[in-house]
């Protein structure tokens, strides 16, 4: 589905960054877009942004230490620290460093590893409903986009998206998934890299993945399987107007996608926040462990009050609102809290961002009243 964008969102947006002109350049509708596309403009200052599973806690004090540290030598390439994050990382996950590439968040290594593995003759694999990045793009580059439904238990159904494309070039696999924020099983991601296509990849995003228990799919890339992880700074970390994220795989399979988008440097500011908060052993824990509570306080009031969503493991939820979606999130505008959009497969659900506690409550309340107001 194409998403109009007014028309002044897409200018500033062009003037953010270059990967945004890569993005505009390659007419990919990216998650900001998406969202800005889908969100009331002018909003308020105080207005509740739960729209773009953004991380309402921003970097953390390490990674705002490390940013102000290295200002002053910003008339440098200096990509040296990007080496330095490379390295920081594969040696936390125990990996070769020729397997890690530091990208620009993770939408253009998601772009161009569609560019790079796809064709006309080669099609993109996804669930239905998923993060749409990789499917909008491919089918505006002449790709045949296969959208599979999700299992009964919101998982990936790999079997069937093996039967679904013998002709598949990426199966994209969204761990937890967006939006469900749901889990496919590890031994289903296992038996699709070992079942797929000859020269097709397994494409796992795991922009989500530390919000959850789940364990990572980095040990198949280990395991030289045809796997490409991407990673992103942009959720946990709360890094995502900073950008930085992250390409797992084997050198001859990052390549393949990076070639396609050329070289550049990356924002030393990004780079030395992420190097930070790589480093910071209580981040991840804290952080989810104050993502989930909010999160279970959020589902304990919407059981009491006989609302009904899908339990998620993430960031973000979808929350039945049983009339078209679209309707609610312009009525929750005009409360001051947006909201996040619908899918085509989904129409009377809505995606959900968990934000504070505050902005939770203040999400009850105005959910309370717009259905409400639409029940009388
Ligand atoms: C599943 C998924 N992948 C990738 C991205 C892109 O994020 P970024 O480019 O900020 O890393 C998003 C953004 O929300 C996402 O939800």
């Amino acid at each position: 589905m194409e998403v109009r964008m007014p028309s002044f969102s897409r200018r500033s947006f062009l003037h953010l960054s270059a990967a945004a002109s890569a993005a505009a350049a390659f007419r990919v509708m990216t998650e900001p877009m998406l969202a800005a596309a889908a969100r009331r403009q002018p909003h308020a200052a105080d207005a509740v942004l739960i729209d773009s599973n953004e991380n309402p806690l921003g970097p953390s004090q390490a990674a705002r230490d490390a940013m102000a540290a290295i200002l002053p030598q910003g008339g440098r390439y200096s990509d040296n620290l990007t080496d330095d994050l490379a390295s920081a990382f594969a040696q936390l996950e125990g990996l070769n460093p020729d397997y890690v590439r530091v990208t620009v968040g993770s939408t253009p290594p998601l772009g161009l590893a569609v560019l790079a593995f796809t064709s006309p003759q080669r099609s993109y694999v996804a669930a239905d409903p998923v993060f749409e990045l990789g499917g909008n793009l491919a089918s505006k580059v002449g790709v045949r986009v296969v959208g599979v439904p999700l299992t009964k238990t919101y998982a990936h159904d790999v079997k069937a998206m093996l039967a679904a494309a013998p002709d598949a070039g990426v199966f994209y696999i969204c761990n937890p998934n967006n939006p469900t924020g749901t889990l496919t099983p590890h031994e289903d991601i296992e038996y699709l890299a070992a079942n797929k296509p000859k020269d097709s990849i397994v494409l796992v995003d795991e922009a989500y993945i530390h919000f959850c228990d789940a364990p990572s799919t980095l040990d198949l890339v280990k395991a030289g399987k045809d796997v490409v992880v991407l990673r992103t700074f942009s959720k946990v970390y709360g890094m995502a107007g900073l950008r930085c994220g992250l390409l797992i795989a084997r050198p001859d399979l990052s390549d393949k996608v990076l070639d396609r988008g050329g070289w550049n440097f990356m924002p030393i500011t990004a780079v030395a926040a992420a190097t930070a908060s790589l480093k910071d052993p209580q981040l991840v824990p804290e952080r989810r462990r104050i993502n989930a509570g909010v999160r279970q306080r959020t589902f304990d009031w919407l059981d009491r009050n006989s609302y009904a969503y899908i339990p998620s493991e993430s960031n973000c939820f979808m929350l039945q609102t049983n009339r078209p979606g679209k309707d609610v999130r312009d009525a929750m505008a005009k409360e001051n809290v947006l909201i996040g959009r619908t899918w085509p497969v989904m129409p009377t659900y809505v995606r959900i961002t968990v934000g504070t506690g505050n902005e939770m409550e203040r999400f009850q309340a105005a959910f309370h009243k717009v259905m409400k107001a639409s029940a009388g």
